[in-house]
């Protein structure tokens, strides 16, 4: 197979570097076509199955041996021990009809040995640097035991915390999203694809399966056509900008349609539009799902469905190999689209290196949990911790008596969070091991067995250790079983007695610093005021505990802003920064809180607007929102020209100043307003961030860039272009605040 290579090698030396593009391109599609032209309809069938197993198999099977050794596997899923990986890769290569080798895959999502905090705790970092540089980590670590292929980055975007995978998401906006988006596939990637230490990418779910009712996982989405390619559709388009590799297809049906067998989704939009050419795999059993569904009538008619809208490669159930044979027989799916299946499926092989080096790369064995990697994860950990409250008590002097009590204080596993197969809990560093480490003067009673614990008999000691001490420091949140997937809940607020350990825990009169490690944000209106500190760690693994005691001793400060607006209660959901300002928007001159209301007062009386009785019309803390240990101000926003035309770019300035005592860092964001559209726009959207550093008493001038191609969006005609009209701006730390200024862009 080096063969290849040498025609890559000889062809790319010979031409100039403008054609050598096309020429790879070109004599990569002729080894393609070399390959295909030996195979018979069994050997594609045989290349388009992606065989399920277990990761906990203590034997390889014969049958599956056998079936590898015909030609009936592409692929394999969650294949973990090294041997079987060696041995069923070197029966393909070796023994296969057309020797060609298995691509191996797995649920690599936030790291494969060493653990970063869950991707909606590294979006929490809005920093590409901490997205990338994890991915890099996990493809390093994955690749060594033969992993070549990632099921990530998940792009979905999530307007519901009952959702259990908003735990895996990369937020609520479409513009963070990309950025994190574009650097995870970076990272698992790397340099180049064939690359031993590069794993594929698989862009996922395609789409919108953050959509789903009522947070139900699984569950149907109704997504209009401008929704979809203004919201759910830009991070899919990052990624696959940047070459992601493979993409995934999701479980729920897109506006009556299921997603795996959706023509309009896979091809319309995925290969004419984006011009995608890797391929595309189901999600787990979503092609036979179609019959549940209700749109396939049995096993065959979903596999005729699925083929017709064009994927690749089916995950774990078998409607193309039981069916797809016959289905070309009768002219119902064609020969000429198993070709393309197949060819997209060689051409990420080829791309992976895996014809010339099929055998996993050894060198990187011995890396798990190398300090390198494990500093990177204490890194994201503190990167990723959004500081919500402060009155005062944050960071603590070191010679602070702590009482560390909680749940999750000493929790290595659910620390790590939802989709850590391969994570070791006992390489996690708890809040425990971490104020151990330091010699931080505590004591510790967790109060709680675990964070669905109902009983009160280890109350007492808790409250009396409360007492002997300075701080409390509780660490509450969700046992990691609490969130991912089909794990959504209706009530999001802390399980079990937590709530109930937090209030006698305040009658002490201690102040509390609340930590929570949760797969979401969690409703803490019950209990806030109650506390004097909040940190959200998310589940931060497994560098979390030291993570934490660095930030709690103000080694380092919580860099964390929320890339999730963080609701006061699930009644409010989905709730979202860039929503529409409707024909009455809720504003606070109308509404008169619930208790507030006179009895008998008359009907038309209160303000008639788009807002709750109970709870107002605002999140608990809004997108992009997080303190820090020092103060910033914002003052003397302006624009370059209070007109732009469509070839112009736009300057936007303001001037930073911290203000605190603290060295510190703020992440500076910009927003913007298109007032009036073909379509109703949102009342703000994401359009730019920078992480700026200032020395206590430093003042720093913040400038932005915008050009009319950013303000650019899909009307109902999914024509995508930026119309004439005022604009606002903002900058400043949050959706919910900041400097504003405006603009007219004019055609
Ligand atoms: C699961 C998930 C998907 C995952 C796949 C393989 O059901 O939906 O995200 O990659 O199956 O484990």
């Amino acid at each position: 197979m080096k063969f290849y290579l040498v025609i890559i090698a000889f062809v790319l030396m010979s031409c100039s570097q403008t054609k050598d593009a096309n020429i790879k391109h070109d004599v990569e599609e002729k080894y393609i076509d070399s390959i295909l032209a030996q195979m018979s309809i069994d050997d594609k069938i045989g290349q388009t199955n992606l065989r399920g197993t277990s990761s906990r198999a203590k034997t390889l099977s014969e049958a599956l041996k056998e079936d590898v050794r015909q030609g009936k596997v592409g692929a394999l899923l969650n294949v973990m021990n090294v041997e079987f990986v060696d041995e069923l890769q070197k029966i393909a290569v070796e023994e296969s009809p057309h020797k060609i080798p298995l691509i191996f895959g797995r649920d690599v999502i936030h790291g494969f040995k060493t653990i970063f905090p869950i991707p909606l705790g590294l979006a929490a970092s809005w920093d590409e640097n901490v997205a990338r540089s994890s991915s890099r980590v996990a493809a390093i670590e994955s690749s060594s035991v033969g992993i070549r292929w990632t099921f990530a980055p998940m792009l979905d975007i999530a307007r519901d915390s009952r959702w259990g995978r908003i735990a895996e998401s990369p937020g609520e906006d479409p513009y963070l999203a990309s950025v994190l988006g574009k650097a995870y596939v970076e990272g698992f990637q790397g340099d180049s694809l064939n690359n031993p230490t590069s794993i594929a990418a698989c862009a996922k779910h395609f789409i919108g399966y953050g959509a789903a009712i009522g947070g139900r996982d699984y569950n149907t989405t109704l997504i209009p056509e401008p929704l979809l390619r203004n919201v759910y559709l830009p991070p899919f388009e990052a990624a696959l900008d940047v070459g992601a590799a493979t993409v995934m297809t999701a479980f729920n049906e897109v506006n009556g349609i299921p997603a795996t067998g959706n023509q309009f989704l896979l091809k319309d939009i995925l290969r004419d539009e984006l011009k995608f050419d890797g391929f595309v795999v189901s999600d787990w059993d979503s092609t036979i799902e179609m019959i549940a569904h209700g749109y396939a009538r049995d096993e065959k008619h979903a596999g005729e469905l699925a083929a017709n809208a064009g994927m690749d490669m089916e995950m774990t159930s078998t409607a193309y190999q039981n069916n797809l044979k016959e289905l070309i027989a009768e002219g119902k799916v064609t020969e000429q689209q198993l070709d393309e299946f197949v060819k997209n499926i060689l051409r990420i092989k080829i791309r992976l290196g895996l014809f010339d080096e099929p055998y996993r790369d050894k060198t990187n064995e011995a890396n798990f949990y190398s300090k390198a990697h494990l500093d990177l994860a204490k890194e994201a950990a503190i990167k990723s911790t959004v500081l919500l409250k402060n009155k005062d008590v944050l960071p603590l002097s070191k010679n602070t008596k702590v009482a560390l009590i909680g749940p999750l204080a000493d929790a290595p596993l659910d620390q790590m969070g939802t989709w850590t197969f391969d994570g070791d809990k006992t390489h996690t560093v708890t809040p425990l091991d971490a104020f151990k480490s330091a010699n931080i003067n505590h004591v510790y009673k967790p109060g709680l067995t675990h964070s669905r614990d109902l009983s009160k008999t280890q109350f007492k000691k808790a409250l009396t250790t409360a007492k002997q001490c300075d701080v409390v420091v509780f660490v509450a949140g969700e046992e990691a079983i609490l969130s991912g997937e089909a794990h959504s809940r209706a009530h999001i607020n802390l399980p079990g007695a937590q709530e109930v350990l937090i209030k006698e825990l305040s009658k002490t009169g201690k102040p509390i610093v609340l930590v929570i490690m949760a797969g979401r944000p969690i409703t803490i209106t019950n209990i806030i005021n109650d506390v004097d500190a909040v940190l959200m760690t998310w589940h931060p693994g497994t560098m979390g505990g030291e993570a934490l005691q660095e930030i709690v001793f103000g080694l380092r400060e919580p860099e964390g802003r929320l890339p999730i607006s963080w609701p006061k209660t699930a009644g409010q959901l989905p709730y979202f920064y860039n929503h529409k300002n409707t024909g009455r928007p809720a504003n606070k001159e109308d509404y008169v809180a619930m208790y507030d209301i006179p009895v008998g007062a008359w009907q038309s009386s209160l303000g008639n607007d788009s807002h709750y009785l109970d709870i107002g019309y605002k999140p608990h803390f809004p997108f992009g929102y997080g303190l820090s240990y020092t103060e910033f101000r914002y003052d003397a926003i302006k624009i370059s020209k209070d007109t732009i035309n469509f070839n112009e770019d736009i300057i936007i300035n303001a001037t930073l100043s911290n203000i605190g005592k603290r060295d510190g860092k703020e992440i500076v964001q910009l927003y913007t307003q298109d007032v009036v559209g073909s379509i109703t726009r949102p009342v703000k959207e994401l359009k730019g961030f920078q992480h700026v550093s200032l020395k206590a008493g430093e003042t720093k001038e913040v400038t932005f860039k915008i050009s009319s191609e950013q303000l650019k969006f899909s009307n109902h005609k999914a024509v995508y272009a930026a119309e004439e009209g005022h604009f606002n701006v903002w900058v400043g730390p949050n959706s919910s605040s900041g400097l504003k200024d405006a603009f007219y862009l004019k055609k």
